[in-house]
């Protein structure tokens, strides 16, 4: 058998064994994409996919040594920061990576809104995505929970109080949440389900959702007044051409995530002590803006306030088409709104940043 009749005879035994149309996964690849996705600030739904694989493979690393129980979960990560081989990086680029792939959400969801592909047909897609975002968050706040110290500790504390001020609800999430009325080590066992397990298979059939309806649908296309893009190219591949946009983009995250973790290698602060408040609490960055709206209004008025937020921002699509059709706002209107929404946002995540 020569090499060419060799290589056609493990074809056929392929074809035989999975039979599956690959002119399909062709045809799917060769898919006309809008060309200005070229632009990385365009998909950046890739970046924040490429990062949870980051995430996904890390974690599964720190999986292998950590023990999710009150007595042993600090010493587990104390070994792993000192003792395991490259167990600090791994954990630094797991800590960063989650950052970055937090800020990705966030700019994903403001090129979202900002270019209206939230519209019609998209609504659907839109709220699938602000699942997705409260999703990535849950997974910073119970793995930021897992660490055991003083302040994943307190701010796990601060949060399951928060959690049991929802109206009607709040008690039996908080309860949820923390196995029982109190903070117990059922409470560190439920967060480590949580965000291994549970937020992980909610994460795939959302974003498995949110693929399947991106290819129905096809990505929104825009309009360029200024002709930012070239005119005759409308449209390139999906495969090789986005993929190798995708790919490089991933080859630079990669970089500047090593870098971030041999410059700034994750720190442990002091272990948990259930007996001992510290002097001044502080959740995760991104939840600076809830925590600076508890400070100034109490704790059910900013359960509530946040609670709205979240509903308007899930239901915006349809929201924003009820005030058009009874005001005839302007897209004007709605991109000002968005601009003050995250001014607000970002006012009062600084602010809290640099007090105490
Ligand atoms: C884990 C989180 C998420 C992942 C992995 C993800 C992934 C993606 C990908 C790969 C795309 C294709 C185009 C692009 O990259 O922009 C996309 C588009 C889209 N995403 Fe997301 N996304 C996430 C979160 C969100 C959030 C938080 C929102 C908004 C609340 C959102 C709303 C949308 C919409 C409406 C589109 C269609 C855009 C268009 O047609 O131009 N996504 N997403």
């Amino acid at each position: 058998m020569n090499g060419i009749e060799e290589k056609q005879s493990v074809r056929t035994m392929i074809k035989e064994l999975i039979p599956f149309n690959w002119e399909l996964l062709r045809h799917a690849g060769a898919e006309p994409i809008p060309y200005h996705l070229k632009k990385w600030w365009f998909c950046l739904g890739g970046t924040v996919m490429y990062l949870f694989i980051v995430q996904i493979i890390t974690g599964i690393m720190l999986t292998f040594y950590y023990v999710p129980s009150p007595e042993f979960a600090y010493q587990s990560i104390e070994a792993i920061t000192h003792e395991i081989r490259f167990g600090w990086f791994i954990r630094s680029l797991h800590k960063w990576s989650s950052n970055f792939m937090i800020i990705a959400v966030f700019l994903h969801m403001l090129r979202v809104y900002f270019t209206g592909a939230y519209r019609h047909p998209r609504q659907l897609n839109w709220m699938i995505g602000v699942l997705l975002l409260g999703v990535t968050l849950s997974f910073g706040f119970t793995g930021y929970s897992l660490v055991y110290e003083q302040l994943s500790f307190w701010g796990a504390t601060v949060a399951t109080n928060l959690a049991e001020a929802v109206p009607l609800v709040g008690p039996y999430i908080a309860n949820f949440m923390r196995g029982g009325p109190e903070i117990s080590p059922n409470t560190l066992t439920r967060f480590f389900i949580l965000h291994i397990g549970l937020l992980p298979t909610i994460a795939f059939i959302l974003v498995g959702l949110h693929i399947f309806l991106i290819r129905i649908h096809g990505i929104k296309e825009l309009n360029f007044k200024n002709e930012v893009m070239p005119r005759e190219k409308k449209y390139f591949k999906f495969w090789p051409d986005h993929i190798t946009t995708e790919m490089l983009v991933g080859i630079v995250l990669m970089y500047i995530l090593t870098i971030c973790s041999l410059i700034f290698p994750l720190e442990l602060g002091e272990i948990a002590n259930p007996n001992k408040t510290p002097l001044h609490i502080k959740p995760e960055w991104y939840f600076y803006f809830n925590f600076r709206l508890l400070k100034l209004t109490s704790l059910k008025l900013s359960v509530v306030l946040t609670g709205m937020l979240a509903f308007v921002v899930f239901f915006w699509p349809f929201i924003e088409s009820w005030l058009t059709k009874k005001y005839r706002f302007s897209d004007r209107v709605y991109t000002s709104l968005g601009v003050f929404g995250f001014l607000g946002f970002m006012i009062l995540t600084v602010w809290e940043s640099f007090s105490h």
